[in-house]
């Protein structure tokens, strides 16, 4: 595995296995990796000869308030873990080369970002998209593989692509969760094992959401939606910030669930902000 932080090396790099004839597949990452992270290396080592994962807290989608200082950076251990997935080369950029003085050219998220995740952190997916767009002009790879924990920004990135024609595939991968189906994610780190138990009240509310759409019928948005939040509220120490059912292209509300329809919920636990959602089908196993 190469480990890559300067942009220039990476660009001789890509070049190199262009030449051989390679094709690129990119996983963008903030680091702490984990399973989910992993699962979408893995994703991507079955479809491409050459995987690309990028490592950088991106300081442009954390608010103010946020925890940008506290996001975890394992620098050693995600060395070891992207070698280990098969990751062929790993890019680490510094703030200062991706972020230059002087930059004034940012992405915006139009409509898109006027509710769910984008009402709750404003700025967030004009960070998200920035830091995307510019890692795909520095990887230029043929697909790029993300999780569907995380399924706004899914689709902020899917309409950028589709907006601004990058021509690049996306492969978006199932959301890997722990046996007891809290969906995995860098921010577990910060539950105390309270709240980690609290915490799996989440995937519980999913599933009832779910289950009553499969087994009883129940297509009515607004019943579901009090269901969850029945769940969510039977257990302390869990503080809702939404539950909410939503077509899948522009995540908008629905009042009736159709299959594909997406239910989401946000959260906090102690101080740990979680997100989760599952898509209403007949077939997968659910969280
Ligand atoms: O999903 C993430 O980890 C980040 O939002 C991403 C896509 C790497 C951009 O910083």
């Amino acid at each position: 595995m190469e480990s890559i932080t300067d942009i220039d090396d990476l660009r001789a790099a890509i070049r190199a296995r262009r030449a051989r004839g390679d094709s690129i597949g990119f996983v963008p990452t903030m680091g702490a990796l984990h399973g989910g992270h992993m699962g979408l290396a893995a994703v991507a080592r079955q479809r491409v000869a050459c995987v690309v994962m990028s490592i950088f807290v991106n300081p442009l989608q954390f608010g103010p308030a946020e925890d940008f200082d506290a996001y975890p950076r394992p620098r050693d251990a995600d060395v070891a873990a992207a070698h280990a997935g098969g990751v062929d080369i790993l890019f680490f950029p510094t703030a200062d080369a991706m972020y230059p003085a002087g930059r004034a050219v940012a992405i915006s998220a139009g409509d898109l970002d006027s509710r769910w995740e984008g009402a709750a952190r404003p700025g967030h997916f004009s960070g998200v998209l920035t830091v995307v767009a510019k890692l795909f002009h520095l990887v230029a790879p043929d697909v790029a593989f993300f999780g569907q924990k995380d399924i706004q920004q899914v689709t902020l990135i899917r309409a950028m692509v589709r907006d601004l024609d990058f021509p690049i595939a996306l492969v978006i991968v199932p959301t890997v969760r722990d046996a007891d189906g809290l969906a995995l994610s860098s921010r577990n780190a910060y539950l105390s094992p309270e709240e980690r138990r609290a915490a799996v009240a989440v995937p519980r509310a999913l599933r009832a959401m779910l289950a009553a759409w499969r087994a009883r019928g129940v297509t009515d948005a607004g019943m579901l939606e009090a269901l969850g939040r029945e769940v969510l509220g039977a257990t302390p120490g869990v503080a809702i910030e939404y539950v909410g059912v939503a077509e899948p292209d522009r995540l908008e509300p629905v009042s009736a669930v159709a299959s594909g329809s997406v239910a989401m919920i946000a959260v906090r636990v102690g101080r740990t902000r979680l997100i989760d959602n599952v898509i209403f089908d007949r077939e997968t196993r659910g969280p």
